[in-house]
């Protein structure tokens, strides 16, 4: 095989963010917005990158350079996933030549839904499959996971699992645990800030907020946890209010953990106020979207209300298909 296409979809974090860096868990769902990547092998010993979403274009090295070197910001989760898996598995010895490869995304990298860890994963798969490495889904997460982890420093991982598997999941920090929920119809409205927010950064500023009162950190990071555990019941239960007053409980201590803007709790307090069973910040914060949980009969009055607030409603369908092969 010398070429192939493969899709990952998107991610939207449901309840659990912060604490699911420090061994809680989380809640999260794929969406049907997908990455796609498509890998060519070459005949000359060179690597191409071509990721315009991301501004990467007409981008070329010596394929022996891949991951080392200086490394354009667009470039690196591709170019380090190859190397990553070049190094655990015998992908030159089954491809002579060079690798071509090209990533196009149905969403914009701006909305928060986990572009860099789905192209990650398409990378990994795809190398997988043109080097007859028949990763397992395990396999596969842990090396998008740890090309993440040198990339970021730190994270979940989250975004990556619902990348590779899909679904809704209940997911524990690393992978410690990853749950496939059964779930048909998951009641979401998905609105966009319009304002980027840096993941790291969040992370680090919640850091510093409480370098001085760590129990009470601790604390909320616990109180997180008892609020994903619930949640994940009534999820299970299809008792969508209940889960929607948890989400208002979450959002709540997001907020102490400092990392809501007011873009989000207008969007969040209008979604509740049009009658949304629960609304909250999604993924890291500062930024990106919100989502709230809402019947089908007050779905159009919440996401008006979204829109007034200054939000952009995003159409996006949970609960997608995990990493796959195109074609
Ligand atoms: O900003 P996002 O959507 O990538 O979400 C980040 C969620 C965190 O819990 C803050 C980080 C993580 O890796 O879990």
């Amino acid at each position: 095989m010398n070429r192939i296409t493969v899709s990952a979809p998107g991610k939207l974090m449901l309840l659990g963010e912060h604490a699911v860096v420090y061994n809680h868990p989380c809640l999260v769902t794929a969406v049907d917005q997908r990455m796609r990547a498509t890998v060519e092998v070459l005949n000359e010993n060179i690597f191409e990158l071509d990721a315009p979403d991301v501004k990467i274009t007409d981008y070329k090295k010596s394929i022996d350079q891949v991951g080392s070197g200086d490394i354009p910001k667009g470039a690196k989760f591709v170019e380090v996933a190859v190397k990553n898996f070049a190094d655990k598995y015998p992908l030159f010895t089954s491809i002579k030549g060079g690798l071509k490869i090209s990533t196009v995304s149905e969403f914009s990298s701006q909305f928060g839904f986990g572009s860099s860890s789905a192209s990650t994963v398409c990378v990994v798969k795809a190398l997988s499959e043109i080097s007859q490495s028949n990763l397992s889904d395990e396999e596969i997460f842990k090396i998008a996971y740890k090309t993440v982890l040198d990339i970021q420093g730190k994270g979940s991982g989250f975004d990556v699992a619902a990348a590779v598997y899909g679904g809704v999941l209940y997911f524990v920090t690393g992978g410690a645990k990853i749950e496939k929920l059964d779930i048909k119809n998951l009641p979401l409205v998905v609105g966009y800030s319009g304002v980027k927010a840096n993941t790291v950064t969040l992370m680090n500023q919640v850091k510093e907020k409480f370098a001085d009162n760590a129990d009470r950190l601790a604390e909320i990071y616990s109180l997180i946890d008892r609020l994903v555990e619930s949640a994940k019941k009534e999820f299970l239960a299809g008792a969508w209010d209940r889960a929607g007053q948890l989400m208002n409980e979450n959002q709540k201590l997001l907020v102490e953990l400092g990392v809501s803007i007011r873009k989000l709790d207008d969007m969040i307090s209008a979604a509740t106020g049009a009658g949304a069973y629960g609304a909250k910040l999604s993924g890291a914060g500062g930024g990106d979207c919100m989502i709230a949980f809402s019947s089908d009969e007050k779905r159009a009055d919440v996401e008006d209300a979204i829109r007034d607030a200054g939000g952009e409603v995003i159409k996006v369908a949970p609960n997608a298909e995990g990493v796959r092969i195109e074609k």
